[in-house]
């Protein structure tokens, strides 16, 4: 039997798979796994104890396919439910997995981006209302000011496919709009949902100069890169074939459609059952 397996990487849909592939691109020699809880999303509008119960159940499955380190590329799963996970069931599941979230690899670097000392953060509902950008922004730069703006219309337009649209654009100004009238010296904006990145040219259309737009995918690939290097005995256990294989709990059909806008490839999917 093999000892090394490959790394799980969770959504709540098909948003981590712009986290996936800049992943892949930066560490292409490692396996993966991508499961997009298809079934159930968006987690963005729901209660903590179903997001939590959601996830752990989908990082459980990961670990039942022998994956040693899971990463929710999720801000919704990272906010409500990764600290209960790391801190309460992993010592019962198994004390030698990991699961890593994308929140604090963003939380460690972006205030080295801002000259004005504010920053603005862009995220579903259940993202902002969690206030966990600005308590893990707050331990690394306390004297960031932070400026959060949720949009949840953001992820249908782009579920739906009319991101492109004109109606897009309305919602874009609208959000936009908001958090730059409440924070005048925003300079750096994060796009704190798996989902934004296609959006990004949208944005940037109404972005006043100066301002820069973060997305997560380089970001959390390179502190994957890191934390594989600082954390030998979990980056022995990582096969390296370079595979990819994708789960949905929904429709395989839907989802391979939709996936390649996200990954940017064909691909093809299998369904699971949870
Ligand atoms: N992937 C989720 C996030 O990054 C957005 C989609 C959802 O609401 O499920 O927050």
């Amino acid at each position: 039997m093999s000892s090394q397996y490959p790394i799980g990487v969770f959504d709540s849909g098909y948003g981590g798979l712009t986290v996936l592939k800049e992943i892949v691109k930066k560490m292409p020699r490692y396996d993966y796994i991508y499961l997009g809880d298809n079934a159930r999303s968006p987690y963005g509008n729901r209660s903590y104890e179903t997001v939590y119960h959601y996830t752990l159940q989908c990082v459980k499955w990961f670990f039942d396919q022998g994956c040693p380190l899971v990463i929710l590329a999720c801000n919704t799963a990272s906010a409500k439910a990764l600290r209960t996970i790391q801190q309460n069931d992993l010592p019962g599941i198994d004390p030698a997995k990991r699961v890593l979230g994308v929140i604090r690899p963003t939380a460690e670097i972006i205030g080295d981006l801002s000259q004005t000392g504010e920053a603005g953060v862009l995220a579903t509902n259940g993202t902002v209302a969690s206030e966990s950008y600005p308590m893990e922004i707050g331990k690394f730069f306390p004297d960031l000011k932070i400026y959060q703006e949720a949009c949840p219309m953001w992820v249908p337009l782009i579920e739906n496919n009319e991101h492109n649209t004109t109606g897009a654009d309305f919602f874009v100004q609208k959000n936009l709009h908001s958090i730059l009238s409440k924070g005048q010296s925003i300079d750096v904006l994060l796009l704190a949902c798996t989902h934004y990145p296609l959006l990004r040219e949208k944005i940037e259309n109404y972005l006043p100069q100066g301002v820069k737009l973060i997305s997560q995918g380089e970001i959390v690939a390179e502190s994957l890169a890191d934390y594989l290097l600082r954390h030998p005995e979990i980056e022995g256990k990582c096969s390296k074939n370079g595979r990819r294989e994708f789960f949905t709990t929904d429709a395989t059909g839907d989802f391979d459609n939709h996936a390649s806008i996200f990954y940017g490839e064909q691909i093809s999917s299998k369904h699971v059952d949870l």
